[in-house]
Formats: structure tokens, C-alpha cells, sequence
């Protein structure tokens, strides 16, 4: 290893933002030499710029500006852009987060340069192929050389696909992280008086492929949203992918539904906070929800984050159930997680990747099987 070795991070999308923010903070501290690369997938203010703002990240050291496009069109951009700035940079690890495109391209590009790679939220399956997130994850945790496990039926699945347990590290979410760190920050009554809701609200996110592309997808779901809007008012930060489709489905802005643009992390964590339900099909919000309490229903037939049904306030729906399991949440009152929060879920996961990182780094021997299986 070089004398001062240097790490870049590769960020892309809305979602990675929160999960690298508490990784980078903690290298800082143990005075390690790194940089992101942002690739551009999210390009937004609202959803990229407002997030380093919100999380104090360092301004990138790089802007690939990709952009949108299908998937072979985004990728392919995402290729060649992290190529030319890999060779330029030359990191000694390179770390990626999640399932998105911009996590799969940079993985692949720093196999195919042999530069090693450490993949934070390691071994997520949601079973589910048809999913672009499941390809991402699956890809990524076989080429990467360190993994960084959120939860512990991630270790299970990784050993059951052939990757080394001792390149596993249980850590803790540090999406989690972040969330701990804006708590005392997260007051819904200023952005309730901003948006002018009554103190009785639900919020949605909607922006799954299969849940908001097809017309006939986002009407089912649409109505299904109308309906709890009967119950209680809904407000809808919307994500630009379904934008159009789900306006064109009937999702318009009304007494009881407010649609409004992407939220930033400190207002959209404070509106959640201040919620009696969460309606979802995003990954970070049922974990989210988890954490805060607040009860989640996601609108998808799978999740790779069991974790938050088991531990959490998060339950499974189809849109035609969605309407009762609604009624029945705003019946039951606020739902607390039944049992202790998921392990490591503490705020401490970016402190325990950085050592790893940094142990790593100065060529330490990581092999203890024992070891790996919990970082404490
Ligand atoms: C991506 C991730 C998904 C993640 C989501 C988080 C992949 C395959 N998918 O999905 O896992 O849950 O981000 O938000 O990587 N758009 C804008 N402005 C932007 C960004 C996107 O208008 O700043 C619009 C464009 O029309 C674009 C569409 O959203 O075509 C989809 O963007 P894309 O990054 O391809 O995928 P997401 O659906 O955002
Ligand atoms: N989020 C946000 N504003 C919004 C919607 C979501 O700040 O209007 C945050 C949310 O709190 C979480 C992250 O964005 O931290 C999740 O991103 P997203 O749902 O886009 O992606 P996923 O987790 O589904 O991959």
C-alpha cells in the first residue's frame, strides 16, 4: 500500500447521499485521504444538492454529469465517465453504496482496473430479479473485496452465494447514522406550517419501476392512494420518475392530497417524524420508519430489508389492500416496534466501517472468521 493511501467514494443517487455521509465523516477523523466522485445519476437540487448541504458532505472532487437514460444508455455512461476518472485519480480502495446504477458501474470498472472495492449495505436480497437493484446487488457483493453487512441475515445470504465470510463485516446502518445525527433537527411543525397541513397527516414516496411506469400500474396504485386520502390527508413528495405517469393516473393535488416537489433529508425526516402513517415503496424510508417509530406500509410484494417487518413498524401491501391496512393503522393508534431496534442500529455503523477501512488499508490481517461476523 502506498504511503498515504487515498479512498474515493462513488455517490450517484438520492439514496446514497445519507448512507456515505456518517463513512466519510468517520475517515475524516482517523485522517484518512479520500474524495467522492459523484457520478450524476440524480442531478436535481433537490435531489443530490440539498443532501450535502443537509449532511455536510464535502463538495466532490468530481461531477461525471450521466445523467438519465435506459439502462444500458445510463450505464454505459456511467462506464466511461468512472474509467477516465479512476485512471486519472488512481484510489487505492474505492467504496460504493447500495443497489443503484452508479454502485454497479463503479464496481465494474474498478474490477476490470483491479482496484479493490468495499460495497457498504452488502448482502440486501430481495429475491426478486425483475428488480434492477437485485442485478445491482448481487453483481456488486461478488466483485467486492470488503462487504459491510446492515443486517445479520445478510451474512446467510452471502456465505450461501460463495462469498468469503471473511471479507463480511456485520457494522450496523449507517443510513441509521445519519438519521441519529439530524434528530435533533427533525421538528415536522415548521414544515407542517410551511405546506399548510393539518397536525393529522400521512406522507407518501412512490417511485418504484414497478409501481409508477406502467399506466396501468400507477392507476391501481393511484386509486389506492385516493382512497387513504379519504382517510386522512396525504402529502406526497414527488420523485421525478413517476411524476408525469402518476399525474396522468389522477394524482393531482387536492384538499385532501398534496403533491409536492422532492423534500430535503432534514424536511422530509421531520414531515416522516411528525406523520401517524408512511406509505412507501423506497428502500431508506422503511428503514427510516423503523428507527422513528412511525408506522410504515410499502406497497411492493417483497422487501430486502425483512429486518424492518420483524423489528420495525413496517408491513407489506398490495394496492388493493392498502386502503384497509390504512384505516386499520390510523385505528390502532402509533405502532412501537415490538422488539429492541435491528443490531448495530446505533449511529456508530460509519465509525466501525472507517476502522475497518483504515485496518484494511495499512494491510492488517482482517482474516478472524469470528471477527467478522460482528464488528463491534
Ligand atoms: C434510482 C435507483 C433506485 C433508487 C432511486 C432513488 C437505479 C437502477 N435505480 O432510481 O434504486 O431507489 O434512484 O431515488 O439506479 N430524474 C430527474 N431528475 C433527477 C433524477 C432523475 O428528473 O435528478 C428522472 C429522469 O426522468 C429519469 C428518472 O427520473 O429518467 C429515473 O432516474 P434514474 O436515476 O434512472 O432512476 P430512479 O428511478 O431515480
Ligand atoms: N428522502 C428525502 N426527501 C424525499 C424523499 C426521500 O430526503 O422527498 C430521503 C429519505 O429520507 C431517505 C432517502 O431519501 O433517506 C431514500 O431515497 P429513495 O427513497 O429515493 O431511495 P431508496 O431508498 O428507495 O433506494
Amino acid at each position: 500500500m502506498r504511503e498515504n493511501p487515498l479512498v474515493l467514494h462513488v455517490l450517484g443517487a438520492r439514496p446514497n447521499f445519507p448512507k456515505a455521509a456518517p463513512v466519510v465523516r468517520a475517515l475524516d477523523s482517523l485522517g484518512v485521504r479520500q474524495g467522492i466522485i459523484h457520478t450524476g445519476q440524480h442531478y436535481d437540487a433537490l435531489m443530490s444538492d440539498v443532501f450535502f448541504a443537509d449532511l455536510g458532505l464535502p463538495e466532490p472532487i468530481a461531477n461525471l454529469g450521466v445523467g438519465s437514460g435506459t439502462h444500458a444508455q445510463q450505464t454505459a455512461a456511467l462506464l466511461i465517465g468512472l474509467e477516465g476518472v479512476v485512471l486519472e485519480h488512481t484510489p487505492d480502495l474505492v467504496v460504493v453504496y447500495g443497489d443503484v446504477n452508479s454502485t454497479l458501474a463503479a464496481i465494474l470498472v474498478c474490477a476490470k482496473l483491479g482496484i479493490p472495492t468495499a460495497h457498504v449495505e452488502a448482502g440486501l436480497r430481495s429475491f426478486d430479479r425483475t428488480m434492477p437493484e437485485e442485478v445491482n446487488r448481487i453483481v456488486t457483493d461478488s466483485l467486492s473485496e470488503l462487504l459491510f453487512a446492515t443486517s445479520p441475515d445478510a451474512l446467510s445470504y452471502l456465505a450461501s452465494e460463495g462469498i468469503d465470510p471473511r471479507k463480511v463485516h456485520l457494522v450496523g446502518n449507517p443510513m441509521i447514522d445519519s438519521l441519529f445525527g439530524a434528530l435533533p433537527a427533525l421538528d415536522p411543525s415548521p414544515v407542517v406550517k410551511r405546506l399548510g397541513l393539518p397536525p393529522r397527516y400521512a406522507v407518501a414516496t412512490l417511485h418504484r419501476p414497478a409501481n409508477v411506469d406502467s399506466p396501468e400500474a400507477a392507476r391501481e396504485l393511484v386509486d389506492a392512494v385516493l382512497e387513504v386520502s379519504e382517510q386522512i390527508p396525504l402529502v406526497i413528495p414527488i420523485h421525478p420518475r413517476g411524476r408525469t405517469r402518476l399525474a396522468e393516473a389522477g394524482l393531482v393535488t387536492s384538499p385532501s392530497v398534496y403533491v409536492i416537489d422532492p423534500l430535503g433529508y432534514v424536511d422530509f425526516l421531520s414531515l416522516v417524524r411528525g406523520a401517524a402513517l408512511v406509505v412507501t415503496d423506497s428502500g431508506g424510508v422503511q428503514e427510516e420508519t423503523t428507527v422513528l417509530g412511525v408506522p410504515c406500509l410499502t406497497v411492493r410484494p417483497n422487501t430486502e430489508r425483512p429486518i424492518t417487518v420483524s423489528h420495525g413498524t413496517n408491513r407489506l401491501v398490495t394496492p388493493a389492500l392498502l386502503p384497509a391496512a390504512a384505516s386499520k393503522v390510523l385505528s390502532d393508534g402509533a405502532a412501537i416496534p415490538a422488539e429492541e431496534l435491528p443490531v448495530m442500529w446505533d449511529g456508530q455503523a460509519g465509525p466501525r466501517i472507517a476502522r475497518v477501512i483504515a485496518s484494511w488499508l495499512h494491510g492488517d490481517n482482517l482474516a478472524p472468521a469470528a471477527h467478522n461476523r460482528v464488528t463491534p
